[in-house]
Formats: C-alpha cells, structure tokens, sequence
C-alpha cells in the first residue's frame, strides 16, 4: 500500500498529535485555531462545507520528523541518505483522487474549503498543493506553490521567484501559449518535501518522493491535461497558466519568513478540471510554521551533502525555524585543522542561506545557550567572520535590496558565516566544562581499606595512589569513607615534604 496523506494523519493520531475537532467550526476559525493550537486539528464538520479540514499537521519539528520515522535531529541526514536511491513512480489507472470528477460547469473552486491564513492575504490560499507541468526539453518538475483564489474557476499563483515553473511558463509565454498545470492537494509529507526540495532542473521530483518514502509514487492520468498526478492524492486541480504575463494581482501573502509579502502582479491558473475523493479532506497548510518545517529537512540534507562533499565530518546540522528554516544554518563538525573555514564556505554557497554558524561536536547546536557559549568563547571576529558581498539570497527576506543587473531584477545579499570552532593551537584543556563532583545520582561512595590510623599512614596511602597521575576529586573519592578534613590534613604533608608534582595539560597530581 503506498504512502498517503491519510496514513501519515493516522500516524499523528496514534501519537497524540493530532486532535479531531468534533463540532462544526465556521471556515473562518481555521487557521486562528490552529495557531493556538499545540497539536494539528482535524476539523470534521465546517459549515456550509462537504469537506473537513486538516491543518498543522507539519507544525512543529517532531510531527515534521514522524514523517520520516526518525527523531527531528537526525530529519536532514535521513533525508540526503534517503535521496541517494531515487524510486521512479509508477503508472495506474485509477485511484481514489478519481472517485469524483469535475469538469465544465462543474468546476467551482469555492466549494472547496479554502480559509484565509493570515489577515492581511488578498484572499483564501491553497498552500499545501504540489503542481506538476511539463516543458518539452526539461521534462517534468513538481514543486510547491501557493494559489490564491480568484473566482470559482481561476486562482492567482507566485511565479516570481526563480522557480522551475516559472522558467517553463516564462518559455511557453514566449511562444503565446498557455503551460498546463495539475496541483494535488493532501499528499504524504514525502511528495511535498520532494517537492520543496530544490533539485536540478529536469530532476524528477517525484523520483525524489519516491527515495523519501521508500516506495513508488502512484500517479494517475489527469482528465484534461496531459499530465500525472498522485493516485492516491485527497484532491486534484487540473488547468493551464493563462499566457497573458505578469499582469493580474497576486498576494499579498503571510509568507515563509512570518512576514507578509507584497501585492504582486502574476500570471493567472484557470481550472479545467477538479477531481477528489468521495470522502476528501481539505488540508490547511498553516503559515508560516508548516511551511518552516517542511523546508527543515531539505535545506539540512542539502547541508550534509555539501559538508560531505567538502570532506568535513559533520555532526549535527541544523536550521531554525525563527529564520524560516532558509536563512540560517548551523552545523557541528568533528574538525580537523582548518576545517572550521571549509565548513563555512560549503554550508554558505547553499542558496537562500544568508548566515552560517560552524562549531564543534561538543556544543549542541538545536540549544541556543550552548550555542552562546560557543559564539563566546571560541570566536575572535576579526578571524572568525567571513562576510561575502553582492552574493544571491532571497526576495522574500525583506532586507535583500533587489538589484537591476542589466534589466533584471535580482535579489543581493550579504552572507555571512561565523566559524565558531576551537581554534586551532588552542590549548584544549582550558575548554574543560565544570562539572560537579559527588552528585546524588553518581553511586555511593566505596572504599577498599580501612582508613590509616593518623595522618601520615593515610598520606603515605595517597602517596602510593600517586604512582599515576590523579586530580583531587579522585583522592577524595578512593577514600570515600574517610573524612575530608582528614584528607586535606595529610595532603598538606606531603605538600610539607615536597613530594607532589603536577601534570601541566591536565593538572592532575604525581608523585615526584
Ligand atoms: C508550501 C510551499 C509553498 C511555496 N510556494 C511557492 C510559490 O508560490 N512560488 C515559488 O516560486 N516558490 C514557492 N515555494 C518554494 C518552491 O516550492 C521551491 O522553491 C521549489 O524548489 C520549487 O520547485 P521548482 O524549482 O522545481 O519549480 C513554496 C514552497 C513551499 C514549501
């Protein structure tokens, strides 16, 4: 049985994540609800509505996780090693997605579920569709896109930024023809990481859904367009890019950085088919925490692939969700000499990365505190920042001055990257953490021997411990049974008698 969307709510629903909301909600609600909600609700009954809706679902790392059976730490390191075995999809002839089919009169986008997610949106977004099209030389491409509603048979959509879609629709524009497009809306979370993913063009995204889920994508004819789409999708909207341009308003729109974006002027999807299950379900990507998370595991995997490709030995790579999961990058590393630099340079040519943080595998780099402290303590600025001007980041980070290079817009930026790694030559010891001596949870305290009748019998014992190199604590825990005053007292002696030397790396004691 293939991967659904359906399987991946059942999921959640075992673990407690995700909450069925029994009474009938107005579809306004919505996305308020889910903001304030700590799980992804399923709301069964909307108001004037065939269909429930779901939303949240990707909302926090762990629910993000669940979706590639791993624990969140390790989502982008599964996610590269899963890309390395692309699974090509499979053909059938039917599946769920068919069990209604709309097309002509029929069509009417507004019995689908739509709400409006943030307050300042020109109007109800689809945000959770995969679309696919075709170009005749770079094949077929699949990627995430929003569309916003428009009318009952037309929805806006963003082909500003420099997506594979709008490469194939700038083409077809050129020629005057319209490009065919089929989004599908509550896929597994797999077909819409492979799609977020940015893979070469003429990469087979759902290929890379397939590597994700470990098993073939199922994909369908659509009815009026000559194009695949999934089998076992909740909904399915088939049309065409009208070629008229950039010429319709679009946005705005409560983007990926929390941010809301600007009204844009956009080319035009007008519907020519809609086909769901009997039973379909809505799915409400909420913005922008879902679309944070679903961004996570493709942007790190892309970060193990390049520190693994510049022959740095990672540790940990992370990017956190207040910078979008897009913007920053952290990644812990077991260096060798010079490494901490490799590892910015690799992790800062990643596009879309603005700032990059290298340090070590000591330090935990999902813990802002620890990752303080590395700031603090292993960086000196003047060596260890690495500022590159005029480099591509993205439009919708709202300081990136958009730049006419010889007639076109492009998004410049600055990117930079701290190497937060020990330097080299450092002496290491003066990295030891504290750490308490004699905790309750350590065992209880053992001693092999009596303790010596007086002091100088029992310095004499310590004496015969310092053949190797010991530290205090260790002393005072071999006599765990003998009072530490006493302990001090004949440590003192044999500091009288000139008998303690020191190891200088370490500070532990010997006997001279
Ligand atoms: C939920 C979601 C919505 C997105 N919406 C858009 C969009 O409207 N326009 C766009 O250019 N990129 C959008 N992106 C980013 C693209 O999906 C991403 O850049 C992807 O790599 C594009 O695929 P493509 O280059 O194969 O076309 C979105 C990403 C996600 C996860």
């Amino acid at each position: 049985m293939a991967k659904e969307f359906r399987d991946f709510l059942s999921v959640l629903e075992q673990q407690g994540e995700l909450i069925r909301v029994k009474e009938e909600i107005d579809l306004r609600e919505v996305s308020a609800r889910t903001a304030a909600s700590s799980k992804a609700l399923w709301f069964e009954r909307v108001s004037g509505y065939d269909m429930g809706v779901v939303s949240g679902i990707l909302g926090s790392r762990a629910r993000m996780a669940a979706s590639l059976e791993c624990d969140h730490r390790e989502m982008g390191k599964e996610f590269h090693r899963r890309l390395a075995n692309p699974i090509p999809p499979v053909m059938v002839s039917t599946g769920r997605v068919k069990e209604v089919i709309k097309v002509g009169d029929a069509i009417d986008l507004t019995a689908l579920p739509v709400p409006l997610v943030s307050m300042l949106d020109g109007g109800p977004y689809i945000t959770s569709a995969i679309g696919v099209a075709k170009d005749p030389d770079y094949g077929r491409n699949v990627g995430c896109y929003r569309f916003m509603i428009r009318s009952d048979k037309e929805t806006g959509v963003d082909l500003i930024g420099a997506s594979d879609l709008k490469l194939f629709y700038d083409r077809a524009f050129k020629q005057g023809k319209p490009l065919p497009l089929a989004i599908a809306i509550g896929v597994h979370p797999s077909l819409l990481m492979g799609a977020a993913h940015m893979a070469a063009s003429g990469q087979d995204e759902y290929e890379l859904a397939g590597a994700l889920a470990g098993e073939a994508v199922r994909l369908v004819k659509c009815e009026t367009v000559d194009l695949e789409v999934p089998a076992d999708a909740e909904i399915v909207i088939e049309g065409e890019l009208l070629p008229i341009g950039w010429t319709e308003d679009e946005g705005r729109f409560g983007d990926f950085t929390g941010f809301v974006g600007p009204i844009k002027f956009n080319p035009v999807f007008r519907v020519t088919a809609i086909t769901h299950r009997k039973d379909a379900v809505f799915y409400a990507l909420h913005m922008p925490d879902e679309v944070d998370y679903l961004i996570a595991p493709p942007l790190e995997g892309s970060g193990w692939q390049a520190l693994s490709v510049a022959g740095v030995k990672a540790t940990a790579v992370y990017a956190p969700a207040a910078a979008g999961c897009n913007l920053h990058l952290y990644a812990s590393i077991r260096k060798r000499p010079g490494e901490g630099k490799n590892a910015l340079m690799a992790l800062m040519s990643l596009k879309r990365v603005k700032h990059v943080v290298v340090t070590d595998d000591d330090i935990d780099i999902f813990d802002p505190e620890s990752m303080e402290r590395a700031l603090a303590y292993r960086v000196r600025p003047t060596r260890d920042i690495v500022i590159v001007d005029g480099a591509r980041g993205s439009h919708l980070d709202p300081s990136t001055q958009l730049q006419v290079t010889k007639g076109a817009l492009a998004p410049l930026t600055a990117k930079w990257g701290v190497d937060a790694t020990i330097p080299e030559g450092s002496d290491i010891s003066e990295y030891d953490p504290i750490d308490y001596p004699f905790k309750a949870s350590d065992p209880a305290p053992t001693q092999a021997m009596a303790t010596p009748a007086n002091t100088a019998d029992l310095a004499e014992a310590i004496a015969a411990l310092l053949v190797k190199p010991l530290h205090f604590y260790d002393v005072l825990a071999h006599f765990g049974h003998t009072p530490q005053r006493q302990i001090v007292q004949a440590w003192g002696l044999l500091r009288q008698h000139n008998r303690l030397d020191r190891e200088q790396a370490t500070g532990r004691y010997i006997l001279k």
